[in-house]
């Protein structure tokens, strides 16, 4: 744990700092990107795509021991860029030369995946898996990226938490794992603070990277995340976050007046 708190002290240290990164606008829409999130498809050759790529290095090459296939991405609160991180993630790794890609948006919750991807609100996905039996090749969405699936979160049920911490996810999961074993399985995720369902995922996949906002996300907060999340299933923290304020992001068309995505091993 040592190292992910240097870490954490780093980001705060750096956060305080003017910024000496990159300006960035955001990506460009893209069509199927309508809200222009995907960033490493608008901007392949800025600093945050690069730090993909980075992420997708050290997730297909680990430093030890083997490469995780299901991967969810969580953070301790919502807005902190849970979506953001794994759609771009999922699409750099799917861009790699070898590597299939199927992401899950599993925060019924608040589910904003199919969207960024430009599919309808009303898309079947997980919550007709789970709910109606709906078998899974149904929902697999095609995008427009050849290496990338998507199995949105459907349409909004009312006791997400129930489903999600039930037999049948734990299913889900052990289907997708053996039906697609030569794919990365990017899961989207609720916060861990506010959904309880959150932390029964993080049992069922092989690792987990814990999104923190830069400057914005408390260090308790952290702190309790890691504490909650069993400790081999902890991939490393990504550090997202505009230096000045989070609220740009909103603001489609303002630059970023920095950001930084960081990794770091436990
Ligand atoms: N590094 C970033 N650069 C630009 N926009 C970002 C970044 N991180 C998050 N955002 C934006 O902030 C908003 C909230 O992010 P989101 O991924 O939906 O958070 P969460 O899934 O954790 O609730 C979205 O509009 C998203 O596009
Ligand atoms: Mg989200």
């Amino acid at each position: 744990m040592g190292k992910i708190y240097e870490a954490l002290m780093k980001a705060e240290e750096e956060s305080g700092q003017p910024g000496t990164e990159q300006a960035m606008p955001l990506a460009p829409s893209y069509g199927f990107d309508p809200q222009g999130e995907l960033v490493v498809l608008g901007k392949p050759g800025s600093v945050i795509a690069e730090q993909f790529r980075f992420l997708r290095s050290q997730l297909i090459r680990p430093q030890e021991g083997c490469s995780p296939r299901t991967i969810q991405v969580t953070s301790s609160l919502p807005g902190e860029g849970k979506t953001f991180a794994a759609s771009n993630l999922a699409v750099t790794v799917s861009q790699g030369l070898d590597e299939y890609v199927l992401l899950v948006d599993m925060d019924l919750r608040n589910s904003r995946m199919g969207k960024v991807f430009g599919f309808k609100e009303d898309t079947p996905g997980l919550s007709e898996h789970l709910a109606e039996n709906i078998p899974l090749e149904k929902l697999l969405q095609k995008t427009s990226l050849k290496k990338l699936t998507l199995v949105t979160a459907g349409t909004k049920i009312e006791k997400p938490a129930e489903l999600l911490s039930s037999y049948r996810m734990k299913e889900f999961i052990q289907e997708i794992r053996n039906r697609y074993p030569d794919r990365y399985v990017i899961i989207d995720s609720p916060p861990i603070e506010m959904a309880p369902e959150s932390l029964a995922i993080a049992n069922e996949v092989d690792g987990v990277f814990l999104l923190v906002l830069r400057a914005k996300t408390p260090r308790d907060r952290v702190a309790t995340s890691l504490e909650r999340i069993k400790k081999e299933k902890i991939l490393g923290l990504i550090f997202n976050g505009d230096q000045k304020s989070h609220h740009n992001y909103r603001n489609k068309s303002a630059k970023l007046s920095g950001y930084g995505y960081g990794y770091c091993y436990k």
